[in-house]
């Protein structure tokens, strides 16, 4: 078997802590809806993930289910699509303990991802925390997936499954586990922070002003970005012009990513303009394209049996590509089964 002999799949997943903001939709959610029906796509909200860090239980259940209602409301569709959570798929946590004796703890030591989330404090963190990208390899190479979707975040985590599937192809002589290839394209790979250009926008940022999540409401998405930081020039010429402007780059990537156009477009509209014409068009554009997924969370939300009784199905689904997977990587590593 060869890399190109594997069908393509798509794999890619969040974490349900916190809340979804603008991020996680431009980068993340809204690419996974488009990619679907062009290859087989499985989708998942890695709630095992999240309790890498603490976790109320009633708010993760609560979590769960609203990162279930994005994928959802944003165009998700379960009949094209497998969306599941990743706990009822026991196969990840399986292939998981395999990958953490296959990865070095070399590797998972150059992991910048575990360094900003430990902070000064590593010895205090989870032993789950350290491992995460270890289980991040897993929920990927389970399902041979050959793209993973996301923003320029995960890239490293991306690189390290490859080093996983290779070394773990290497020592036992096989070609079992694809090369995966990370996808992180389009304008809306980094989305930043409204208030600091220089800080990638998240769900733990300290004020709330700082992004758009995806429950906010018309007139919220509207006062965040007409409140947000800027310079005082007009937009530039040129895309080029944009450099050392973070603010300014990331509401023209924002506007592009809304637009579907790339920033080249948005410049060439927008040339000259101040930020008194550019913000309140920014705002009706988002305002357009965000209310109305924010509605239908909502409503999504409204009905979390419906939303189990997704969960659930997309599981069994799931587990019809994984446990013949994981069986064989079993084999292939000499444990015995039934
Ligand atoms: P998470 O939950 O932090 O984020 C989910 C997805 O959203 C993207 N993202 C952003 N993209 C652009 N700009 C931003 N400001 C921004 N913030 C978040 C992330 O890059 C990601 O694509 N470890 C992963 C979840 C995961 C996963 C996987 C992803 C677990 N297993 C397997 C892919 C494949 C994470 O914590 O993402």
């Amino acid at each position: 078997m060869t890399d190109n002999t594997f069908t393509p799949r798509v794999f890619s997943g969040i974490k349900p802590s916190g809340g979804l903001q603008l991020g996680n939709y431009l980068g993340a959610i809204k690419r996974f809806v488009g990619m679907q029906g062009e290859m087989e796509t499985v989708y998942c909200v890695v709630d095992l993930h999240a309790i890498t860090v603490w976790q109320d239980p009633a708010e993760l259940a609560n979590g769960t289910r609203e990162v279930a209602a994005g994928y959802l409301a944003a165009g998700l569709d379960p009949t094209k699509s497998i969306l599941f959570n990743q706990s009822r798929v026991s196969a990840h946590a399986e292939l998981a303990w395999i990958f953490n004796c296959v990865a070095r703890v070399g590797w998972m030591n150059r992991m910048t991802q575990f360094k900003d989330k430990a902070g000064s404090n590593a010895e205090k963190a989870s032993l789950g925390l350290y491992a995460y990208p270890s289980l991040m390899a897993a929920d990927i190479l389970l399902y041979h997936a050959t793209h993973v979707p996301v923003g320029d975040d995960q890239k490293q985590h991306v690189e390290l499954t490859r080093n996983i599937a290779s070394k773990f192809n290497h020592d036992f002589k096989t070609d079992f586990f694809p090369m995966t290839e990370p996808v992180i394209e389009g304008s809306a790979t980094r989305i930043m922070n409204l208030r600091d250009g220089t800080q990638k926008m998240s769900k733990s940022g300290e004020s709330d002003m700082e992004r758009i999540n995806m429950l906010d409401d018309a007139d919220t998405i509207a006062k965040k970005l007409k409140k947000a930081k800027t310079d005082p020039e007009p937009l530039p010429e040129t895309v080029d012009g944009l450099a050392n402007r973070p603010e300014a780059r990331n509401l023209v990537d924002i506007y592009a990513a809304l637009a579907d156009i790339t920033p080249e477009e948005v410049i060439a509209q927008y040339s000259g303009a101040g930020w008194g014409t550019f913000k309140p068009a920014l705002a009706d554009l988002a305002v357009s394209k965000l209310a109305p997924i924010s509605v239908a969370m909502k409503q999504h939300m409204d009905d979390p049996a419906e939303i189990d009784r997704i969960l659930a199905n997309g599981a069994e689904k799931a587990r019809e590509i994984a446990d013949p997977i994981l069986n064989k990587t079993y084999d292939i590593v000499g444990l015995l089964r039934s």
